[in-house]
């Protein structure tokens, strides 16, 4: 294993078994709430088939700087954007071109976005993964020394038993579990104060139970929410710490106090 981790920080994994059920909306959420709180955050987009970041993060269309540092080397300066340092393979490739490439490749592409980027000093480094347990998992658990994965389930039968899956591969990549996020958590109609439950309900903690780990946070499916998604503008920034935005800054919150134990120097 190698560790590329970005000046020592820490390093959590944004994944699931199930595709679709928001670990890009959640990660770039929760990175920006964690932001605000006063970290250093990085995010790296390590969906390499299928990047979210650019367009989340209101970023589509730009190319990063290059600059000359002083042993030579051209490297990438990640773009700064809503409090938080990003890159993507979406900064690199035309939007519509689709990536096909095998395992050599993606691990080279996850090194270079490692190595060959000035992420400077973070505190914490935010992995956004792609569904299931393939090639690109793999090559992330050989490159970083990873503190924990998150996993995230909507709340139903079928997500539920394709995060198991995940868990169990990254307990076989000896990458630590730290919780589960259940998604889109039922709907409360605004007007009547009425909540109905379309993916189901209770399926996030009985996994955490089963695993013996914790529900983090459960995360209702709110229209403000994906909106914020496409329109790049995340509702932890825009909406603060109040309203749609709550959750992540509950979860950011509750994130600092038991897995980032980290002394912010004041003169930093
Ligand atoms: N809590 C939520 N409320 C409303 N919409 C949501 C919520 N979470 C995610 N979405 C929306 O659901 C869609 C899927 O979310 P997202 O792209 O984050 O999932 P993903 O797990 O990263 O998908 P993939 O597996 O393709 O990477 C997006 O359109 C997003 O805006
Ligand atoms: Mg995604």
């Amino acid at each position: 294993m190698e560790n590329l981790n970005p000046s020592g920080c820490k390093v959590f994994a944004v994944g699931s078994g199930k595709g679709g059920v928001g670990k890009s909306t959640i990660a770039v959420n929760f990175a920006v709430a964690l932001a605000q709180k006063g970290l250093s955050v990085g995010l790296l987009d390590a969906d390499v088939y299928g990047p979210s970041i650019p367009i989340m993060l209101g970023l589509r269309r730009l190319s990063p700087q290059v600059q000359r540092s002083s042993d030579g080397k051209e490297k990438v300066l990640p773009f700064t954007k809503f409090g938080i340092k990003s890159i993507s393979i979406g900064f690199f490739i035309e939007e519509a071109r689709s990536v096909m490439w095998r395992g050599p490749i993606l691990h080279g592409t996850l090194k270079k976005m490692l190595n060959e980027v000035i992420w400077g000093d973070l505190d914490v480094l935010i992995l956004d993964l792609p569904p299931g347990t393939g090639d690109i998992q793999i090559s992330i658990a050989q490159l970083l020394k990873i503190d924990g994965a998150i996993i995230v389930t909507t709340p139903q039968e079928v997500a539920m038993l394709d995060a198991i899956k995940a868990i169990n591969a990254f307990d076989n990549l000896e990458i630590p579990l730290v919780g589960i996020i259940e998604n889109m958590a039922g709907f409360t109609v605004p007007e009547t104060g009425e909540t109905f439950h379309i993916f189901g309900q209770g399926k996030g903690q009985e996994l955490a139970s089963r695993f013996n780990t914790k529900l983090l946070g459960s995360i209702p499916l709110i229209p403000e929410i994906r909106q914020g998604g496409d329109e790049g503008f995340p509702v932890a920034f825009h909406q603060g710490s109040q309203n749609n935005g709550s959750h992540f800054h509950i979860l950011a919150e509750h994130f600092i106090r038991d897995f980032l134990a980290i002394q912010k120097n004041p003169f930093k």
